[in-house]
């Protein structure tokens, strides 16, 4: 292996790693010695206007997690990546949610904003599902790391009754897939009553 690809294989890219699951990600591959490239709005990455400077910082990096949610921002850039990188060994992992399907959506909540979320996330698996199937004869690999709630800021007096996921679960997830010898198309995690 040359050193380029030892190297590449090292770096691992996070959009939105700051708090919550995103930082969960960034301390465990830390703990593995990566090199973490963080992107988020705080330090001028934004999701929804900066893709084509998120797009040079992942150019040399074998991992990457599409984390922060900003509209379609997720979806607009996995297209990017599926554009530039179909013919790379690159691993993408984009954090969806429960919210974006049927099961999990929860019908009882009006708010457009949640209602836009849902649409959003749902357009997001569904296009990650055709993607994975174009993706077969190439080394491009794609996970949808489909999480129900999650213990952080985003959902602070929200959904307060239900049991939540620790950051960490999720990013072990997220580990799994991408150290994983086989694809995972899609992984779905929830936390059980105790
Ligand atoms: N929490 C849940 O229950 C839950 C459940 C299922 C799925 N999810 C999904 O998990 C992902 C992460 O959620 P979270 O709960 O960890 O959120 P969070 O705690 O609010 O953290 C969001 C992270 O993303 C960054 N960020 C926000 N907007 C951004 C933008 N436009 N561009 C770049 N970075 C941005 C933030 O940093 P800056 O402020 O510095 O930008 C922060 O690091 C989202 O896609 C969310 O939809 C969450």
């Amino acid at each position: 292996m040359c050193m380029n690809q030892e190297n590449k294989n090292k770096k691992i890219a996070i959009i939105g790693h700051t708090k919550g699951i995103g930082k969960a990600i960034s301390d465990l591959y830390k703990s593995k010695k990566y090199t973490v490239v963080g992107l988020s709005r705080s330090n001028g990455y934004d999701l929804a206007t900066a893709q084509e400077k998120i797009m040079e910082q992942i150019e040399d990096c074998g991992l990457v997690v599409i984390n922060a949610h900003d509209g379609k921002g997720q979806l607009n850039l996995l297209k990017r990546i599926y554009g530039r990188h179909h013919y790379d060994s690159m691993k993408v992992a984009v954090i969806t949610s429960t919210s974006g399907t049927e099961q999990g959506k929860d019908s009882d909540i009006e708010d457009k904003e949640y209602v836009k979320y849902c649409g959003i996330k749902k357009e997001l698996i569904e296009y990650i599902g055709e993607l994975q199937e174009e993706l077969v004869t190439k080394p491009l690999s794609v996970y949808d790391i489909c999480p129900d709630v999650v213990d952080t800021d985003m959902i602070k007096g929200l959904w307060q009754d239900l049991p939540k996921l620790k950051t960490l679960e999720v990013a072990e997830a997220v580990r799994y897939c991408f150290e994983s010898t086989f694809n995972i198309n899609r992984i779905v995690i929830q936390k059980n009553a105790k």
